[in-house]
């Protein structure tokens, strides 16, 4: 077993460079499936989804071979074959094969996803979309039947702008008969970037990033490039470190209108900071201000910064309020932030924060993704050692944290028990 030790209190300087988006990478990879030739993705981050991913592309028969951070997948061989429970538990983004081989073969079984414990996290909007263009979907046990003898456009009205749903309708639709359109649809920024890719494979999709989302479909999809964009959210995290830690720490290779709800809420806090075209630089702030912060889909502040922000959060002067609205559960790491020494008092989604609170290190578990991210913002400001275990979730969604933060002076290791 592993576990993370950070000894606390070290100012950060020097430079982050921000990888490629994981939400993105997790679409792009089984949407290169989609293609009849083979598919170039440049800029795919080091993170074990990525790997849970490339492990189902080769149970599906296809090659990847790897260059540092491009990947090319040929899709020409692939055989359609039950994606197994222990190959698409392994992350949420499993579901995505829904989508591709339904949309290509008309035809696909696999099990539920997995993914981190932060709700329940159903998949009906994704199957009510599926049925609308004609495909039966049977369930036995956790297993998925989807079988279309035909796939025909159809409009297709989102209950809630889910981001996996809208981007596994695209998927769905891309060859269907005629032309389908996605109303509600989730305007997150990865979704424009699967459009893209698809769109240079021969597609005709029109609208991603906006409520109403148009795809014409076609007969074939030739081979492809496509570029990952940087990861919004591992942006954020860092930019809050920054505000917490920073001695001219520059975090580069942002988007910076990718993180514009984040930087509004640390301007309100008196976050000082210096943006440039791809890259901001960040400084520790004294006397930070309470503030409120509710959840909401892009463009408001992401559901996935609730956590980080939390941190940020018992070190303001007053009583903040995070209110989350996306996800019914994201809360596992009140618990280990209380324990660290924070006055948080929890009343459903809402967590009211009092601060400004001395955080001393202490043991912790990662309860999720985001919650890991938390508890290393939580490490790297609290007095002595915390420890963090559990540690794979945070590995699946942020590349090379541990030398990223060591490289800026970070007192912060992976050990061995
Ligand atoms: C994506 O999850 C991200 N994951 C999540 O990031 C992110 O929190 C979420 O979008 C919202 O931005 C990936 O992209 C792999 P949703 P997704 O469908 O697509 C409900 C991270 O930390 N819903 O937009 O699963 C659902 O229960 C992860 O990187 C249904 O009810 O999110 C939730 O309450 C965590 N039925 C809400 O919608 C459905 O069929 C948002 O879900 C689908 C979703």
């Amino acid at each position: 077993m592993e576990r993370i030790v950070i000894e606390g209190g070290f100012p950060l300087k020097g430079t982050i460079t921000i990888g490629g988006a994981k939400n993105s990478a997790v679409a792009l990879i089984p949407a290169a499936l989609l293609a009849n030739d083979v598919c170039t993705i440049k800029n795919v981050p080091n993170i074990t989804d990525r790997d849970a991913l490339f492990d189902i592309v080769k149970w599906l028969n296809c090659d990847i071979n790897q260059d540092n951070s491009t990947i090319m997948i040929d899709p020409r061989n692939l055989k359609n074959v039950l994606i197994t429970e222990e190959l698409s538990v392994k992350l949420r983004a499993s579901y995505y094969f829904m989508g591709v081989l339904l949309g290509k073969y008309k035809h696909v079984e696999i099990y539920f996803p997995g993914g981190c414990n932060i709700g329940s996290r159903p998949i009906d909007i994704h199957l009510n979309g599926f049925k609308a263009l004609g495909a039966k979907v049977t369930k036995k046990g956790h297993k998925y039947i989807l079988d279309a003898e035909e796939l025909k456009g159809n409009t297709i009205n989102l209950k809630f702008a889910s981001v996996g749903a809208t981007i596994n309708i695209m998927f769905a639709a891309v060859y269907a008969k005629g032309t389908t359109i996605i109303k509600n649809a989730a305007k997150e920024v990865e979704i424009i970037n699967i459009m893209d890719f698809l769109n240079n494979m021969g597609a005709k999709i029109s609208g991603a990033g906006t409520d109403t989302i148009v795809i014409e479909g076609v007969e074939n999809l030739h081979g492809a490039k496509i570029e990952v964009i940087p990861d919004r959210i591992e942006a954020g995290t860092y930019i809050l470190i920054g505000s917490l830690l920073g001695d001219n720490l520059k975090i580069d290779g942002i988007v910076p209108e990718h993180n514009k709800a984040l930087l509004e809420k640390l301007s309100e806090m008196g976050v000082k900071y210096q943006l440039e075209e791809h890259s901001i630089i960040m400084n520790k702030s004294e006397d930070l201000k309470p503030i409120n912060v509710k959840t909401e889909v892009y463009p408001g502040f992401p559901t996935d910064l609730n956590q980080p922000m939390s941190v940020l959060m018992t070190q303001a002067n007053g009583k903040c309020v995070m209110e989350e609205t996306i996800w019914e559960k994201r809360i596992g790491h009140y618990p280990y932030l209380q324990k660290l020494g924070a006055n948080i008092t929890l009343d459903g989604n809402k967590a009211t924060i009092i601060g400004k609170t001395k955080l001393n290190g202490t043991e912790t578990n990662a309860t999720d993704l985001r919650a890991g991210a938390a508890l290393i913002l939580a490490g790297l400001i609290a007095s002595g050692k915390t420890y963090i275990y559990d540690i794979d979730y945070i590995l699946r969604g942020y590349e090379n944290i541990i030398n990223k933060l060591s490289n800026v002076g970070a007192k912060i290791k992976i050990e061995k028990i």
